[in-house]
């Protein structure tokens, strides 16, 4: 494996060693202008955020604006701009992708399978991200392990694609996350005070009840989606998801 330009002794063992604090201020210090936090503004990116901002006011972030984004979440990233005095840089998809995509199969296609919804997830966030990502050498996530199954081995520091991926608080239980937010004052999405624990485009997140996981109000009328956009999983595991779910659909057709 390749593993970029990280210095040897900072292998992504000695990473996962790290608390968040100490493996943010490493790699702001290595990377600079070439590392960023992409971020959704929900709490754990926030914590990203504000931990970054104090080692480094300069530390870029980005977020992609798929177009379906809630109205509260433009109300956080304006929070973030006055409160740090930060500049967010908005990502935007490929128009003439979006016109083809919403021609062909209507602006709520997300509704009609797997197979377009994880169209649409591709168009909007995919590879905004992708185009996004040749800035930089390196980004920051707000992956916890706690947040699913799917996310449950997530390490601290992968090298995806060319690319260097941290999760600085992928051990950080919930509680912590509430925790460091309230003692530091930080911004917070206004919609998680309303049941929204996971917070993505509008149409496809609504509030969660009693007793349901985090990341059940996340394309809940999916009996087998995953409950992943496609930004969190390895080119194979992209792949082979890709696949199936066009098989499924094929097969399903064929009935
Ligand atoms: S998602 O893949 O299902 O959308 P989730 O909402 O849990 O992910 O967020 C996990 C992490 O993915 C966030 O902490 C953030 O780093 C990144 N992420 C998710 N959505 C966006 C977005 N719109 N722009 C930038 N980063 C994002
Ligand atoms: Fe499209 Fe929904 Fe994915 Fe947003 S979350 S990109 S609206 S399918």
């Amino acid at each position: 494996m390749d593993m970029g330009t990280l210095p040897a002794a900072l292998d992504p063992a000695s990473l996962e060693g790290l608390t968040a604090e100490q493996l943010l201020r490493t790699v702001t210090g290595h990377f600079g202008s070439r590392f960023a936090i992409s971020t959704s503004f929900q709490r754990d990116g926030m914590v990203i955020i504000d931990l970054a901002l104090r080692i480094d006011p300069a530390t870029r972030i980005f977020t992609l604006d798929t177009g379906r984004l809630p109205e509260e979440t433009f109300a956080v990233m304006e929070a973030v701009r006055s409160r740090y005095g930060a500049r967010v840089e908005l990502v935007y998809p490929d128009a003439a992708e979006v016109e083809a995509m919403t021609t062909l199969f209507g602006p709520n296609l997300f509704r009609e399978s797997v197979a377009q919804r994880k169209l649409c997830c591709q168009v909007r966030k995919v590879r905004p991200m992708e185009r996004k990502m040749a800035e930089f050498e390196a980004h920051a996530v707000g992956l916890r392990r706690e947040q699913s199954g799917e996310r449950a081995a997530t390490p601290k520091a992968q090298f995806v694609e060319g690319k260097w991926k941290f999760a600085p608080i992928a051990d950080w239980t919930s509680e912590q996350v509430e925790e460091y937010l309230a003692k530091n004052g930080v911004p917070r999405h206004p919609l998680e005070s309303q049941g929204y624990p996971s917070i993505g485009c509008a149409p496809c997140t609504r509030p969660i009840t009693a007793g349901e996981s985090e990341r059940a109000g996340r394309w809940w009328w999916e009996q087998d989606g995953g409950k992943e956009c496609g930004l969190h999983v390895t080119p194979e595991g992209r792949m082979k998801r890709e696949l199936d779910v066009l098989l499924e659909e094929v097969l399903a057709a064929r009935r």
